[in-house]
């Protein structure tokens, strides 16, 4: 790894959870990286607890990091661009973590061949849990692709996907998320509503939606077969696996995926003036 200087922009949730996981890893050093925030007591308690120099001006990153990542909301995405693009030179990235912002946006808005790519992660990034997608824009070559995986990695797993598919993977696993603490949630009213405390609810429920995942991931088992292994005839989990089915609960899964998917289409096609 090339001892490149790393910024963030727009140190929120997001952008906090990029730099704890970067200097979590075995090559992130305080020294490689920065950020800034507008907000002077912001910037000071970020410096404090992370240790880095953050600035009170974006285009202090925007001229002194090698690759800037902007974590602000989409709707300051487009001021911030205007607002730091004449600092910006070739040699450096620009990974953009905004939903519903393309990348062709990003480079009209830039007006230079500056290499942009556009990063999906998810929340659970402050676990260094997410699971990011990574869409490369016009001038982003393998090598750009490669330094964004490095960094995106330090929070998770890191997919190359087509742009096109970028609403496809919001609606998935960038929203992905909330559906499992909704899952979470339900489970835990119904351990209290049949006798359970609500703290012992809740941890079994958390480590059985942690364990089922684990086994998902390292048996590679199509999840049809995991339910398998559970449902014995006449048993417990067949009767449940009736009632969710008579509920529709893979249903409701497809048409919220779905739905979400349609609205970040929406709020991409409202940010490029296409409707
Ligand atoms: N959260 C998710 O699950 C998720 C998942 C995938 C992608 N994303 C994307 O990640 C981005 C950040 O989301 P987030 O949840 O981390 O939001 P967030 O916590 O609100 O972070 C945005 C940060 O930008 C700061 N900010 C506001 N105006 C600024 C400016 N002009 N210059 C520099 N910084 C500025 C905000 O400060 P103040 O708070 O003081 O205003 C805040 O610290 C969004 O674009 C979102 O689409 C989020």
């Amino acid at each position: 790894m090339t001892a490149r200087r790393i910024g963030v922009i727009g140190a929120g949730n997001m952008g906090t959870a990029l730099l704890r996981g970067i200097l979590a890893s075995e090559w992130g050093t305080k020294t490689r990286l920065i950020a800034s925030h507008p907000k002077k007591s912001k910037a000071a308690a970020l410096a404090r607890e992370l240790g880095i120099r953050v600035f009170g001006q974006n285009i202090e990153v925007a001229l002194k990091a090698d690759v800037l990542i902007l974590g602000v909301k989409p709707q300051i995405l487009e001021p911030v661009l205007t607002e730091i693009k004449s600092a910006l030179r070739r040699d450096q990235l620009v990974i953009s973590i905004a939903a519903g912002f393309p990348t062709a946006h990003i480079e009209t808005v830039l007006a230079a061949s500056v290499p942009v790519i556009r990063a999906m992660p998810n929340v659970a990034a402050v676990v260094r849990l997410s699971a990011t997608v990574l869409c490369l824009g016009r001038h982003a070559k393998s090598a750009h692709a490669a330094e964004a995986r490095r960094i995106f990695e330090s929070i998770g797993t890191v997919v190359e996907l087509p742009e096109y598919q970028l609403d496809a993977v919001t609606g998935l696993s960038g929203t992905g998320p909330m559906y499992i603490f909704q899952i979470i949630e339900g489970l835990s009213d119904a351990g209290v509503r049949v006798g359970l405390s609500r703290d012992v609810s809740t941890a079994l429920t958390i480590q059985t939606v942690l364990g089922a995942a684990k086994m998902a991931e390292v048996l590679k088992t199509h999840p049809g077969i995991l339910k398998d292994l559970v449902t014995s005839p006449g048993g417990t989990a067949i009767a449940a696996l009736h009632s969710l089915e008579r509920n529709r609960l893979r249903a409701i899964l497809m048409d919220a995926v779905e739905v979400a998917t349609a609205r970040s289409k929406e709020l991409g096609l409202a940010r490029s003036g296409k409707t």
